[in-house]
């Protein structure tokens, strides 16, 4: 499979960061961490990122670039098709992924055309969640805006790599890294701001259950798009194992940085405004017009943010259909466009009834969770970990010395090992048993 090779280093380490960095900083770590009492989840989810993060992100990307394959072919080829199911999972869970990142991604074009409307300029906070609420809680048009959402991702990615990914992200993410910057530093001259900042950055581990820690990791796992074998995946386009080590940094740090960015930008606002830090998955859609309504050229304003968000969420799902695709190609010998067409299809389904548990089908529960938060848990908080810990314990105890990369330094190939083989497997393996128990 040597049809898609990165132009360029700086290419692949855009797209891999592009991946990571998206919905889940913006939309999904604001709200978990304010679900989780702040400070303590913060830093227990930063811990994480650096550490088994790190060590899954490089593992993951190494056997890309080892194999030339995707994630399937790629365990088959290394570790031999025993741990096939490895794999496997990790496209499944790529496709429950897709389905739902769609629908939120969905949300982002719904606001950027609520923003063009000029319809978030005015309304206090409960406003504002009221209109959350109303749009999500709308039977048509979260749908329409989802199927709209995983059409554009279809019509980047059945392009090829380098003329679909690549490009795209060589102004947009500096882009949005300036637009947050500004939007932090207007935040923080509101009323009550430093409030929202202790909130967020003050750590009391008392807030932090086991349950807290098991959505740290969950949140880590998906926030840097890792458990899924998208890497590989990204990797198998690479030219070499070379340097990977220092990519995979990147990576993790870029999408820290926007994280905690994304917290300095919306945990402020939450005081100002009173808004509800519990308000789920809205949070970042009820908080952040209230920010626009009071600069100058608000209305512009929201509607460049929204456009980015957009965008954000689109280098996601661009790399989970780059990856679901991959597979689909190799294995059955389909072309890009006709593999492309077939997963959208079957996300366009999925995603329907994601949409509806927002608002017709909020009743629809197990175990006390709707359908997105099914998925979510399901997802981020089993199979990703799960994922990780098979990898790095085959890693680490099977494969060893071979899969570590070319000209790594001697200590750096110790510490990476140790983390292989010892760190990351008894973290995620003891996180999962505890905090599912
Ligand atoms: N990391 C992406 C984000 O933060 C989400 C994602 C998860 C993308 C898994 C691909 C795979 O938005
Ligand atoms: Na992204």
């Amino acid at each position: 499979m040597k049809q898609s090779q990165w132009s360029s280093r700086l290419g692949y380490i855009l797209a891999a960061a592009g991946s990571a960095v998206g919905l889940g900083a913006i939309w999904k770590f604001p709200y978990v961490t304010a679900a989780n009492g702040g400070g303590a989840f913060l830093l227990v989810f930063l811990l994480f990122s650096f550490t088994l993060g790190v060590a899954v992100l490089m593992g993951e990307t190494l056997l890309g670039s080892l194999t030339r394959r995707g994630v399937v072919g790629a365990f088959d080829e290394l570790m031999g098709k025993r741990w096939r199911w490895v794999g496997t999972m990790g496209l499944l869970c790529s496709l429950l992924i897709f389905s739902f990142y769609s629908v939120v991604g969905g949300w982002t074009l719904g606001y950027t055309g609520m923003a063009l409307a000029g319809s978030l300029q005015h309304g206090d906070g409960a406003a504002l969640t009221a209109r959350f609420n109303d749009y999500v809680g709308d039977p048509l048009w979260p749908v329409l805006t989802h199927l709209l959402f995983a059409a554009l991702t279809w019509w980047f990615v059945q392009g090829g790599v380098q003329q679909g990914v690549e490009r795209t992200l060589r102004w947009m993410m500096p882009a949005l890294f300036i637009m947050i910057l500004l939007l932090v530093a207007f935040g923080l001259t509101l009323p009550n701001a430093m409030a929202g900042v202790r909130h967020f950055l003050m750590p009391d581990f008392s807030k932090l259950g086991m349950s807290g820690v098991l959505d740290a990791m969950g949140l880590a796992f998906f926030s840097l798009s890792i458990g899924l074998g998208i890497h590989t995946t990204y990797g198998a386009y690479l030219p070499s194992s070379e340097g990977v080590g220092r990519s995979s940094l990147w990576v993790v740090l870029l999408a820290s940085l926007i994280a905690v960015l994304a917290g300095l930008m919306i945990f402020p606002v939450l005081a100002a405004t009173g808004i509800d830090p519990a308000s789920g998955p809205g949070l970042t859609f009820m908080t952040m017009p209230a920010v626009f309504q009071q600069l100058p050229f608000g209305q512009g304003l929201a509607v460049v943010f929204f456009a980015l968000l957009v965008v954000a969420a689109l280098s996601s799902s661009i790399s989970l259909l780059e990856h679901l695709q991959c597979f689909v190609c190799e294995s059955l010998g389909w072309s890009r466009r006709a593999a492309c067409s077939l997963i959208t299809a079957l996300v366009m389904a999925g995603g329907v009834p994601v949409s509806l548990s927002f608002g017709p089908w909020a009743q629809v529960t197990l175990f006390g969770k709707n359908i997105f938060e099914l998925l979510d848990f399901i997802t981020s908080n089993l199979m990703m970990p799960l994922f990780g810990l098979a990898l790095t314990l085959l890693l680490g105890w099977q494969l060893g010395l071979r899969a570590l990369p070319q000209g790594l330094a001697p200590h750096w190939r110790a510490l990476l090992m140790g983390c292989w083989r010892w760190l990351a497997p008894l973290l995620i393996g003891g996180i999962l048993v505890r905090g599912l128990l």
